[in-house]
């Protein structure tokens, strides 16, 4: 089955086509560049980004198709050329994220839908992390080394919105266990690089100046490390971490700094090394506060394999504790290898698509299909 899918959740425009779960393209446009002064994503300029870019990256997606089916020395028919009538499906993300992008893509893909007389497939985008797993390479290799998936399984997704935990007992079937009360681990990660001078999105930015910092260099909480549930909570980190720099600005400036709480950029009146040291403290405790539900889980329900996809599993110092922490509890762990297959992209929306068809969950009337900016799993 072929699939053209379509992601515009957020600020990236990406397109791919896949032939069941075998990624055949995938086109990313983002410029992010933009945001950076803003310290995060601009809905109206993803909208205009994504209306004027969506064309050149469905074009770009069929062409390098194309190129690698002409590369092939098996090709038994060249001249045949790979075009949209030899595609089954369309699968585009719905929800959740920005009400204007969405629609970018969801508008493109019903006229595309209609004009082609295609079936229409609806994706949940934080489904399509869970799935994200499931993408095979053009060799047909898994890109998270997962060859399908085992139930039950515990799910858990975290990016920029998202920090939840399900448990799933077949395809489609999710309890939703855990979830964070305020803050999403990502945007903690977003708000924290904020503080210290780095511009959005910060956690591969934290990520970095950490390798150079001293983790013990400050105390921070893990909210909720002692709740009897599988509950979290980043707001407070989030906290703990500016009345930390203000501190240490009060000192560089002799003089005390408003208590009123703010996210703001603090990092001239810090040292190099203390901003590596916060970054090294802050990413230690969020990874902590985040390992201590899933470690329960893993204990709880003794699954048959984790499986984590979003942003923020991009995170080599995540990788590396979850990993140790499995192999503890021996249950196997995935999630995507390429960091492009971890943040937000088209091939996990066709891969998912796919398990959708296979489902016969198809949009019954293209009309009606509208996005759904807090969709839920
Ligand atoms: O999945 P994603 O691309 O978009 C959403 O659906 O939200 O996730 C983006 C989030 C951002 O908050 C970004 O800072 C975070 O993932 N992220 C990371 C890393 N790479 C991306 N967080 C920590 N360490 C990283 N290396
Ligand atoms: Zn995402």
């Amino acid at each position: 089955m072929n699939i053209l899918a379509i992601d515009t959740s957020c600020d990236d425009t990406s397109v791919a086509i896949t032939e069941d779960r075998k990624l055949l393209a995938n086109v990313f446009w983002s410029k992010i560049k933009t945001y950076e002064k803003w310290g995060g994503v601009v809905p109206s300029e993803a909208k205009r980004q994504h209306i004027e870019f969506l064309p050149k990256a469905l074009e770009k997606a069929f062409e390098d198709v194309n190129a690698a089916l002409n590369q092939q020395p098996q090709s038994k028919n060249p001249k045949s050329k790979f075009t949209i009538e030899n595609i089954d499906s369309i699968a585009v993300t719905y929800g959740p994220g920005l009400a204007i992008a969405l629609e970018s893509g969801i508008q493109t893909a019903k006229n595309l839908a209609k004009k082609h007389n295609k079936k229409l497939i609806a994706v949940n985008h934080m489904i399509g992390h869970i799935y994200s797993n499931l993408v095979l390479d053009e060799n047909g290799k898994s890109y998270s080394g997962v060859d399908e998936f085992e139930f039950p399984l515990l799910a858990l997704t975290i990016s920029g919105g998202h920090t939840d935990l399900y448990l799933m007992h077949n395809h489609f079937d999710f309890n939703h266990i855990g979830y964070t009360i305020d803050d999403a681990i990502g945007e903690t990660f977003d708000k924290v690089g904020r503080m210290i001078g780095l511009p959005y999105p910060a956690g591969p930015k934290i990520e970095k100046l950490a390798q150079e910092g001293n983790e013990d260099a400050f105390k921070f909480p893990r909210p909720m490390s002692n709740s009897n549930d599988y509950l979290w909570s980043y707001s407070g980190l989030k906290t703990a971490v500016l009345y930390t720099i203000k501190k240490l600005v009060d000192e560089y400036e002799d003089k005390p700094q408003k208590k009123k709480f703010k996210v703001e950029d603090l990092s001239e009146k810090l040292t190099d090394q203390q901003i590596k040291d916060i970054a090294a403290s802050f990413q230690r405790a969020a990874v902590e506060a985040l390992l201590i539900k899933v470690k329960k889980a893993l204990v709880e329900f003794n699954p048959k394999m984790l499986v984590v996809g979003g942003g923020v599993i991009a995170n080599s110092y995540l990788r590396e504790k979850l990993q140790a922490e499995c192999e503890k509890k021996d249950v196997p762990l995935y999630y995507p290898k390429p960091i492009w297959l971890c943040t937000d992209n088209a091939a996990m929306i066709g891969v998912t698509g796919y398990y959708y068809a296979k489902y016969n969950k198809f949009v019954e009337n293209i009309d009606e299909l509208d996005r759904i900016p807090n969709l839920r799993i």
